[in-house]
């Protein structure tokens, strides 16, 4: 329940962010990462299957189990709790969902306003490895399909973006690029990479600058993600927290709701705006 201080504050806001994590999607089907025996992390090492390095050891085997989780993604639909987010785009002036995941789950839902923090498991992108040399006579240049270097010669300058459009995680040889023949990869953020810096960018602005700032499902323990929720409590914005059980952030929070995203978040839209919404 929300204190009455709380629940004015977040019925008078106008800009309202949630920031999501895998908890967001569980009851949509999708395993979280960190959770005791059923998460992602419990079954396989994450420094095997989401680094770079992982990927330039064994690229098959880092393609197999991304497309393992995008089948699992490809079956899911948004749940209650997707869709009590984007129904607040009715109710606030402006939301900005940000999100650690990379299964499109609140687009499907309907939120317009999405930062993919981590990208997202329905793009490509060339494998760019950042120890291979170029020398000056073949100089490096920027394939105009995938966006990663190429050598200039390698390119076919005809091949159309919609080749690689085409291109999706599917079972299969690990796919190269049509446009310059790399190693296409998903094009979301493994264990040692840098964010997307203008995505970064949009979150901490949306951070800094909203009333009220939704906590849901994430553990809290990945950076520079799990600072964004303590910016915004630092700068006053009410921040309140949904998850089965309590993070670091939940002393400090407004408000802690202990429960599933799917309930919890319907129960706020009733309880602040008098909103139903269907499980
Ligand atoms: P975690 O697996 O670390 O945390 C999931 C959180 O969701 C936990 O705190 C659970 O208690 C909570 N949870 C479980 N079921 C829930 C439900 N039904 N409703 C609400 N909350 C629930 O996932 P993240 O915090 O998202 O990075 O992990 C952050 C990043 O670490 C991920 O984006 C991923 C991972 O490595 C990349 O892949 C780059």
């Amino acid at each position: 329940m929300l204190s009455q201080t709380v629940l004015h504050r977040i019925k008078a806001a106008s800009h309202v962010c949630v920031f999501t994590g895998a908890g967001m999607s569980a009851e949509s089907g999708i395993p979280t990462f960190r959770e005791r025996n059923e998460g992602l992390w419990a079954k396989h090492d994450p420094l095997e299957v989401a680094t770079p390095e992982a990927y330039k050891k064994n690229p098959q085997l880092v393609w197999d189990w991304h497309v393992h989780l995008a089948e699992k993604v490809r079956k899911a639909s948004p749940n209650a709790g997707h869709q009590a987010v984007a129904k607040l785009q009715a109710l606030v002036p402006k939301v900005t969902v940000i999100t650690q995941n990379v299964d499109n789950l609140h687009q499907d839902a309907g939120s317009c306003d999405v930062l993919e923090l981590h990208g997202s498991l329905f793009r490509l992108t060339a494998f760019v490895d950042k120890n291979v040399m170029y020398s000056d006579e073949r100089p490096p240049v920027i394939c105009h399909l995938c966006k990663g270097y190429a050598v200039w010669e390698q390119c076919d300058h005809f091949a159309d973006r919609s080749d690689l459009a085409e291109l999706k995680l599917a079972t299969g040889r690990v796919p190269r690029c049509p446009g310059c023949g790399a190693l296409l990869r998903p094009d979301i953020v493994w264990f040692g990479e840098m964010l997307d810096p203008c995505v970064l960018e949009g979150a901490v602005d949306a951070a800094d600058s909203c009333d009220v700032l939704i906590c849901v499902g994430s553990s809290l323990e990945v950076e520079p993600a799990a600072s964004l929720p303590y910016r915004a409590l630092r700068r006053g914005a009410v921040v309140v927290e949904i998850n089965p059980v309590p993070t670091a952030l939940s002393a400090t929070a407004d408000a802690s709701l202990i429960g599933k995203a799917g309930d919890i978040l319907p129960g706020l839209l009733r309880q602040v705006w008098g909103i139903e919404i269907g499980r």
